[in-house]
């Protein structure tokens, strides 16, 4: 794999590819008076960014190739808009806070409509407002790699810095790589680097919590980190799927019936690591059926305990039903716990990372990976198409 330290960069256009899904916030701007007095229904929104951490992370990749004297061109997406431009899913509300933390112009257009892009940083609109993005297109990827085209007519080069998107093949990521010299950009190396850690030779003890709603997205994570963890602490929605296949009464709490022979092989190979909760949070309804919300004080004592002696933590996945604060409790004390390891520590998913800036504790943790789906996946040694792409 190339890295972007080895490229010549001075007077070339780079494609940069990277992650900008960021978690959206909307909210509805009050009418006219006139209008809003015929009681219309509200149609005008403002979009608010929950969380920078996934625009703070590419900042060093894009000073790195202005600096280098490169020219560069950012393409990203958000969301799921199903290859229609939606204005929910604009990328708008991103190139400002971008132009905010680079204290610079970003130039912000639509891909199709420019041809030759000279302002030194321009950001291309949500890339999959076309279909043909995440179709794996090879002539979107030409047209968007042709935009590297200088004066004379030359091409530059592409950078992939979209760690988190790296397990999907859409054209910017994986297609564009056939038609310019490709590079890892430094967020991706850092990102490799440190997610390999877990994956080679993790230092024991090695503690795993996984959290989150689908047990069907985690399972391939689970067995293959179970062969190097000492202990994987399950919460959430996980939790309930394997507690309702060891037979514990669940009673209406949500699980995965489609999961319970996987959960009930998972829980006969791996006994001695699994760890399930030994009380929860729960809420009881009048006919006395209730729904497991988070883990409960005895198992949050239990988790952080195993945390607080562990010399490598790896944590994906929340362990109730977090957007209500009254069941962050769980999650509260895995962060605690992992701020206090002396060790390698490792959080990935959007809404964890969030959860532990938002605590202020990010900067206690050896590692933010900005990759969800895209981590798990690593970690489960599975192969990603944007990586792949990079090292041929
Ligand atoms: C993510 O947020 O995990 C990545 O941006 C990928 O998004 P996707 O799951 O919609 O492809």
């Amino acid at each position: 794999m190339k890295l972007l330290q080895e490229a010549e960069i001075k007077n070339k256009k780079v494609f940069l590819r990277v992650d900008l899904n960021v978690p959206m916030e909307r909210r509805a701007l009050p009418l006219p008076i006139n209008e809003s007095s015929q009681n219309h229904e509200i149609t005008n929104f403002e979009y608010k960014i929950v969380d920078d951490n996934r625009i703070v992370a590419v900042l060093p990749t894009i000073k790195h190739i202005l600096s280098h004297g490169g020219r560069i061109i950012i393409g990203a997406h958000l969301g799921r808009p199903e290859g229609q431009n939606k204005a929910e899913f604009s990328l708008f509300p991103v190139a400002n806070r971008l132009a905010e933390l680079l204290e610079l112009k970003v130039n912000f257009v639509e891909p199709a409509a420019i041809y030759k892009l000279n302002d030194n940083l321009s950001l291309l609109e949500n890339l999959r407002f076309d279909p043909r993005e995440e179709a794996n297109d090879p002539e979107f990827a030409e047209m968007l790699a042709g935009k590297t085209r200088n004066e004379s007519g030359e091409l530059g080069i592409y950078v992939n810095d979209a760690f988190a998107v790296s397990h999907r093949a859409n054209a910017s990521v994986e297609a564009i790589t056939k038609f310019l010299p490709s590079y890892a950009g430094l967020l991706l190396q850092k990102e490799i680097e440190n997610l390999s850690k877990l994956r080679e030779n993790p230092e024991p003890p090695f503690i795993v919590v996984i959290g989150g709603i689908k047990v069907n997205d985690k399972a391939s994570v689970i067995t293959e980190l179970a062969q190097k963890a000492d202990k994987i602490m399950l919460g959430g929605g996980v939790a309930n799927t394997f507690l309702k296949a060891r037979g514990d009464n669940i009673s209406s709490s949500a699980y995965d019936e489609e999961m319970i022979g996987k959960c009930k092989e998972m829980l006969d190979k791996y006994s001695d690591k699994l760890v399930l909760q030994s009380d929860s949070v729960r809420e009881i309804d009048e006919d006395g059926s209730f729904k497991i919300l988070d883990i409960g004080s005895r198992t949050r004592t239990e988790f952080a305990n195993a945390i607080r002696g562990a010399k490598t933590v790896f944590w994906n996945g929340s362990l109730g039903y977090s957007e209500d604060e009254r069941y962050q409790g769980g999650m509260m004390s895995v962060a605690h716990a992992m701020s206090e390891v002396d060790g390698f520590t490792v959080i990935a998913g959007g809404d964890t990372v969030g959860f532990v800036r938002s605590e202020r504790l990010g900067e206690h943790i050896s590692f933010l990976s900005t990759g969800g789906g895209a981590a798990l996946e690593f970690l489960a040694g599975e192969k990603l198409p944007g990586i792949e792409a990079l090292e041929k």
